[in-house]
């Protein structure tokens, strides 16, 4: 029951804070500054063994796979990539037994990510599962896992159940960095940053009303570009993907580096770009860009934060609160939903149902 909100997908953004504390609950070990994730079965000398992380996904599910990876691969130094759960199984992956395989689905019935389960099980490999519906196909599958307690989904465009993805991811990692050479010091950096996370989403969900002035404009391009680095990228992926799927506009998302390579020959007054610009290691990089882009005249959006100097760019600022920089994606990620949303609503499409689209397939 969507209760008073127009649509399922306006009442599920607005529900992230709340949902991201009951992912939260119980799990984050103060004394220790570790995770206390029991459902993983894998004790401290197994989680040692772990030698390299491959995390598996659809759609969402495969781009917040992908922030999850930088996550671990950044907090717990363990080489990890995410590749779309769909094309895995077709390539006759190599399975080793020291890898541990995580499949992540809010539905956990997606068809691709089982079949990939399976395949990984038959071949002896170690699985777990980011899934939010309790008992559902993927969940019975995998070895052991983290539930997502997002609460049921309804809207096909995924959005509490992929911030608690990424609390799920980030909970894994600091539980793996803390049985390797993570400090006390910064488990507890991470855990405090993880429970300022819920207001800080609140935050951003408050400045609603400029971000639907933003999207109204940005509707009216028949085509965008989200470009991101690093941590950035995945973001800049589900930005696109979201605003695709209900708004049907061409989004495409590409890493900032990459623009000179390629996209900056569509780059024109017609064609916007939303970039993401989190005040990390790679500020100067991408305000580099954003220059590239303004001296085309591409109307420029930049998710960002507030000590982020733009230099006299002309730009729409959309500024995040800060967290640690290893969790700005999630932050990043939520104005980008709501993006979407406004623009959808604006053309007045079927937000919930858009054409073509499942909320779950369970085919191939
Ligand atoms: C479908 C939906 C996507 C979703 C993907 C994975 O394609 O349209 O929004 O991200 O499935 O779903 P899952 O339930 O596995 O997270």
């Amino acid at each position: 029951d969507a209760g008073d909100h127009e649509s399922f997908m306006h009442k599920e953004i607005l529900e992230q804070p709340a949902a991201a504390e009951r992912v939260l609950r119980g799990r984050l070990d103060q004394r220790f500054a570790t995770g206390h994730l029991g459902g993983l079965n894998l004790d401290a000398r197994e989680l040692r063994e772990i030698k390299r992380i491959k995390v598996l996904g659809c759609g969402s599910a495969y781009y917040v796979g992908q922030m999850g990876a930088t996550l671990i691969e950044e907090l717990a130094r363990i080489p990890a990539d995410a590749e779309a759960a769909s094309e895995f199984r077709y390539r006759n992956p190599i399975i080793e037994p020291d890898t541990l395989y995580v499949a992540v689905s809010q539905s956990g019935e997606t068809l691709d990510t089982l079949l990939a389960v399976q395949e990984i099980r038959r071949k002896g490999g170690r699985t777990i599962g980011l899934v939010n519906v309790v008992g559902s196909a993927i969940a019975r599958e995998v070895d052991g896992g983290i539930y997502l307690h997002a609460g049921p989904e309804v809207a096909v465009a995924s959005t509490k159940a992929l911030t608690n993805m990424y609390l799920g991811f980030a909970m894994l990692a600091l539980q793996l960095g803390r049985v390797r050479d993570m400090s006390i010091a910064d488990g507890r950096r991470l855990i405090g940053a993880l429970e300022a996370l819920p207001r800080k989403i609140e935050e951003i969900i408050a400045t609603d009303d400029h971000l639907a002035g933003v999207a109204e404009r940005l509707a009216e391009a028949e085509s965008l570009f989200f470009v991101g680095r690093v941590r950035g990228f995945p973001v800049a992926r589900e930005g696109a993907q979201k605003f695709k799927e209900i708004s049907y506009r061409h989004a495409e998302a590409y890493q900032t580096s990459e623009l000179k390579h390629g996209p900056l020959a569509l780059i024109s007054p017609a064609v916007p770009t939303i970039a993401i610009v989190p005040d990390d290691e790679l500020v100067e990089r991408n305000v580099a860009a954003l220059h590239e882009i303004a001296a085309r005249k591409g109307p420029l959006v930049v998710v960002t934060h507030d000590s982020v100097p733009l230099r006299g760019i002309k730009a729409e600022r959309i500024v995040v609160p800060r967290s640690e920089v290893e969790l700005d994606p999630i932050l990043l990620t939520v104005p980008l939903q709501i993006l979407a949303y406004h623009a959808a609503r604006h053309l007045g499409h079927d937000i919930d149902k858009p054409r073509n689209l499942a909320k779950s397939v369970t085919v191939e």
